[in-house]
């Protein structure tokens, strides 16, 4: 099977880039972060402490999470329930961050991960996707931008959306999120040591696409 990771801090432009290169290739995309989403909406519809390890465990024996792949892209279902449309808030970003951190959580989500790598070819994009899940992947790619510009992106993502966010905040998210991301004991961000970093700050998805391409010899 055809395996390729694409791992960096938010804002780095993972999912576009991931989903046309799955798009060129032939391959399925999985965006793992919205999984941690669905895990953090549930936590937080709950009521729960979005750190109390636990209390997720204990919510995640009876929740039913499923990933549908569709032509148009992936869907999270939530106990049957497309939740798709709920999960890129702000709240549920910062909640997802929270779980994330626990054992219990990662530990469910990278083995619903490993088993569809197992049997498609499969662009992947998340933090640990190298270092971790795919840690036999074929390809391995990092990408970085400033913080300044991934929360650029993030400010007009939901401003085209129809958020109303103030560019400052979205950057202190961008910031917390990128602390607690690569802090954490549990499979913290990092660049895997076979990894190949892409900067995006200066390129549009296109050209990353490009980049990653060549590097991989399909150009
Ligand atoms: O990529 P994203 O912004 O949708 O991810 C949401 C959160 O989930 C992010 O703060 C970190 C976490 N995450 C993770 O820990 N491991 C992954 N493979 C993907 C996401």
């Amino acid at each position: 099977m055809l395996q390729i990771a694409i791992d960096g801090p938010s804002g780095a432009g993972k999912s576009t880039v991931a989903r046309a290169l799955a798009a060129q290739l032939g391959c399925i995309y999985l965006d793992t972060g919205a999984m941690y989403r669905t895990v953090g909406l549930m936590a937080r519809r709950a009521g729960l402490d979005t750190h109390d390890d636990a209390a997720l465990a204990a919510m995640l024996r009876d929740a039913d999470i499923q990933v549908r792949l569709t032509e148009e892209g992936q869907r999270m279902l939530l106990d049957g329930e497309d939740v798709e449309g709920l999960i890129r808030t702000p709240e549920v970003s910062m909640a997802a961050s929270d779980v994330a951190v626990c054992p219990s959580v990662r530990r469910l989500l990278v083995a619903k991960q490993q088993e569809i790598a197992a049997s498609n070819d499969v662009v992947m994009d998340g933090r640990d996707i190298g270092t971790h899940v795919l840690p036999d992947a074929q390809y391995k790619f990092f990408l970085t931008a400033s913080p300044e510009v991934r929360a650029m992106r993030r400010f007009d993502e939901l401003r085209d959306k129809g958020q109303a966010v103030a560019y400052d905040d979205v950057l202190e998210d961008v910031k917390r999120r990128d602390e607690q991301d690569t802090t954490r004991k549990e499979s913290p961000l990092t660049r895997a040591a076979d990894a190949t970093e892409v900067s995006t700050d200066d390129l549009n998805a296109d050209e990353v696409v490009q980049v990653i391409m060549a590097l991989m010899g399909r150009f």
